[in-house]
């Protein structure tokens, strides 16, 4: 439990340490300083001084130094917060009252703690040394797994009719042994039965290498037992929250960028025996965003490798969809897919280190692209199936919480979609020709052009329209001169071609000044022109052809700014982009 540091100052400001210190020494003032025998050694001549001013003592014959906190824990045994209550005192203070509930938790973890140490040790000791164990002893001689790794690993075997609990009872409560979850209570002969008898146990750390729940393995294959069981979720322990031997691994983290998450406990320790030491296991549950959180915070890159059948297939995909919500710039996360029935166990053994690696950095694929191609592994070449594909990876991609990867992950798909569909374009092209309506005369003459967008084309009838009749265009300049176009170089064209018009006496086209090659194609895409062929002396009808166009190209333009306020919307959720949103499609029903 942690005391504030204001708490501490105040005792700190209030005593000397020369008076603390002359508690148990005598000290003679000599200078700023004063100077005594030291309490950490026999001595004769006085080697220990203390300076008030820089709040320290120093004793030049043992080189102990510290502050008053420090003097009175070595100098009485006293463990921290003993210190803070004694010197408080000292000091005329309150003694520091953390709320009771906090005290409570804080006496029921280090029970907690400490019975879950004593079991630990107590069971890895056994399996070390108790000779009636051989079997288990051989179980691990079968599975290749050495002393080294039950050593590091603290593993430890309980046989299938254990006393432990009784002996637990002489230190520890009843209630404070089954909250553990390690025992629980056979309700018919009332007695209390150790949940992992006849288990190989891997103790699961927390992140400070303190041991807070259990995996248990059978050693005997019964069918009617589950191969593995796991502590039961308790005050302290929170499945969800945890990682099998992050303790271990996150002390790698100035040494890999990468951390590798595996299934079961014997994938970490089969790849730690094989000299791969940055991996955790997610114990059996579907990861979280906290187990996220946690490998995030020591290493950049989560490299998910899960067993190579279907149940592991299906806990990558559980994962893709959890883990994505979570991906930040500058932070990845990829999957490792493994032969058939390899888990990271078999395969590292049959294979060895190199392999494993030089396997993973070859084979690992990125979790939008993992996501986008399970999906489309399901998805046929038909509208429908396409849309529910189309469906199902804009509803991932927006629970991404990070902006920036949302935007870029969508637009990964959308490209990979359009790459389905080679008719049409990408990006705001494709869009574009989905959605244009072409006038009705002038439909026939877009195959001509595929490489061309609608709304470029569009733009080219609206210029060539311009260019041919010049005098007509100059009368009626308010009908053109707000018309808003897309492509960069029409607009460039465009606004010459009205800042001319303005200007004045404008009567053929080469006073323009215009890029030739450009005006060629205008000329010969444009797909008006078969139109304009036999109304090029009607005035009428060539203003409402103008009409026309201009008002596909309003449309165009509202469709986008449309699109852009609703993705504006799905993230403000403001009010006042919702009016815009509505003015603009009330706008779009009405043209
Ligand atoms: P596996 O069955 O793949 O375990 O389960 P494994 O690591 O390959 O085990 P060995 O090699 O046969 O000993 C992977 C993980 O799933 C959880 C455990 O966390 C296990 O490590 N699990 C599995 C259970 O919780 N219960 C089970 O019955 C089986
Ligand atoms: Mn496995």
């Amino acid at each position: 439990m942690k005391y504030p540091k204001d708490y501490l100052d105040e005792i700190k400001l209030r005593l000397k340490v020369s008076t603390v210190v002359s508690k148990s020494v005598s000290l003679k003032k000599r200078g700023k300083e004063y100077v005594g025998l030291s309490p950490f050694k026999n001595e004769k001549t006085p080697s220990f001084t203390v300076n008030d001013e820089k709040e320290f003592y120093h004793c030049f014959a043992t080189s102990e130094h510290g502050n008053i906190f420090d003097f009175v824990m070595k100098t009485q045994n006293f463990k921290f917060g003993e210190a803070v209550k004694y010197l408080a005192q000292l000091a005329g203070m309150q003694p520091y009252m953390f709320s009771k509930q906090d005290e409570e938790r804080e006496k029921k973890w280090k029970e907690y703690l400490s019975i879950y140490r004593k079991y630990v040790d107590f069971y890895h000791n056994e399996l070390l040394k108790n000779d009636a164990y051989s079997n288990a002893r051989d179980y691990l001689k079968i599975r290749s797994l050495s002393k080294d790794e039950v050593k590091k690993f603290k593993i430890g075997y309980i046989e299938k009719n254990p006393n432990f609990f009784n002996e637990l009872k002489k230190d520890f409560s009843e209630k404070a042994l089954a909250e553990t979850g390690l025992f629980y209570l056979d309700e018919k002969k009332k007695v209390y039965i150790e949940r992992f008898r006849g288990r190989l146990i891997f103790p699961i750390n927390n992140i400070s290498g303190q041991p807070i729940a259990l995996g248990g393995r059978i050693i005997e294959k019964l069918d009617y037992l589950a191969k593995y069981i796991n502590s039961p979720e308790t005050p302290f322990f929170k499945k969800g929250s945890n990682l099998y031997n992050i303790d271990l691994a996150r002390k790698l983290s100035n040494k890999f960028d990468h951390i590798y998450l595996v299934e079961g406990y014997m994938d970490v320790v089969g790849l730690n025996k094989n000299g791969i030491e940055n991996v955790v296991a997610n114990l059996g549950t579907s990861l979280t965003d906290r187990q996220i959180l946690i490998l995030n915070q020591f290493f950049n890159d989560i490299i998910i490798c899960f067993d190579g059948d279907e149940s592991g297939y299906n806990a990558a995909v559980r994962a893709a969809e959890n883990s994505i919500k979570e991906l930040k710039p500058e932070k990845q996360i990829s999957f490792l897919f493994l032969p058939n029935k390899e888990d990271p166990d078999s395969f590292v053994n049959k294979n060895g280190k190199n392999f494993f690696i030089d396997f993973s950095k070859q084979s690992k694929i990125s979790v939008h692209q993992f996501i986008f191609s399970h999906y489309k592994r399901q998805t046929n070449n038909n509208p429908s199936s396409m849309a529910i594909f189309d469906k199902k990876l804009r509803s991932i991609t927006n629970t991404i919480k990070d902006d920036y990867i949302k935007k870029y992950v969508l637009e990964y798909f959308l490209e990979k979609i359009s790459d389905l569909a080679p008719h049409t374009s990408q990006g705001k092209k494709n869009y574009f020709i989905k959605k244009s309506k072409p006038l009705d005369s002038t439909k026939k003459h877009f195959s001509d052009s595929q490489t061309l967008s609608a709304v470029e084309l569009k733009e080219f009838s609206l210029i060539y329209l311009v260019m041919n009749n010049l005098t007509l265009m100059q009368e009626n300049i308010h009908l053109i001169e707000n018309i808003k176009l897309f492509t960069d170089i029409n607009i460039q064209i465009f606004n010459k071609i009205i800042s001319k018009l303005k200007s004045g006496n404008l009567k053929t086209t080469e006073e323009l000044d215009l890029d030739n090659q450009l005006i060629e194609k205008i000329t010969k895409f444009a797909p008006i022109k078969h139109i304009l062929k036999n109304k090029s002396d009607n005035q009428h009808e060539i203003i409402e052809l103008l009409d026309d166009i201009s008002r596909d190209l309003n449309n165009y333009d509202l469709e986008f700014r449309i699109q852009e306020l609703e993705s504006m919307f799905s993230k403000d959720l403001s009010e006042a982009t919702f009016n815009k949103l509505k003015e603009l499609k009330k706008k779009q029903n009405i043209n």
